[in-house]
């Protein structure tokens, strides 16, 4: 059984630690995307991104190629916007809801300096359980990336 990581990323945070988490261990890397994509510069990016993720929206998703049985452990990868995680992830979730029940289920969480517990409880509640197996909270690594992140990466990975 294989480990799948599943994100969103706007501005390439994520992605970054999406990228470093899958140099560590073995698993397919599934990167989601809302058919309409968000605005990703100005203030609108602020007003349209949090604004959908504080209505608790659920955004068409282009396709993805996720198939549930082939994993027994899912790691999911956020931004945090507006104190809770992306409308993308909440999309996914919802199409796959009854697939995560039994499986191993971890997150990581990238942000800049506000919201990540809510989010990761919000997450929680959204998915149905109790604790994640690992979580990683992140401020902004793709700016910031030095050795305590990457040491970061490693323990969570080791929790796997
Ligand atoms: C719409 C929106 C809302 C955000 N809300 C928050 C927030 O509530 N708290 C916070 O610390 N960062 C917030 N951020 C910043 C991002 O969480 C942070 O920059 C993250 O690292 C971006 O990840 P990405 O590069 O993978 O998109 C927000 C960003 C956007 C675009």
């Amino acid at each position: 059984m294989k480990t799948a990581i599943v994100y969103y990323s706007m501005s390439g945070n994520t992605k970054f630690i999406a990228d470093k988490i899958a140099e560590n261990i073995d698993a397919d890397v599934i990167r989601i995307e809302p058919v309409k994509a968000y605005p990703d510069s100005g203030v609108r990016k602020f007003i349209w991104g949090g604004k959908s993720a504080v209505m608790g929206n659920t955004p068409k998703l282009q396709p993805y190629d996720f198939d549930a049985d082939k994993y027994d452990t899912i790691i999911f990868g956020t931004p945090v916007w507006a104190s809770t995680f992306t409308p993308p992830i909440r999309t996914f979730i919802e199409e796959n809801k009854a697939s995560l029940a039994e499986k191993k289920v971890a997150v990581f969480i990238c942000f800049s300096g506000g919201g990540a517990d809510k989010a990761i409880d919000k997450l929680k509640k959204y998915i149905g359980i109790n604790e994640f197996a690992a979580e990683l909270i992140l401020v902004d690594p793709k700016e910031k990336s030095d050795q305590e992140n990457e040491k970061k990466v490693k323990e969570f990975c080791e929790l796997l």
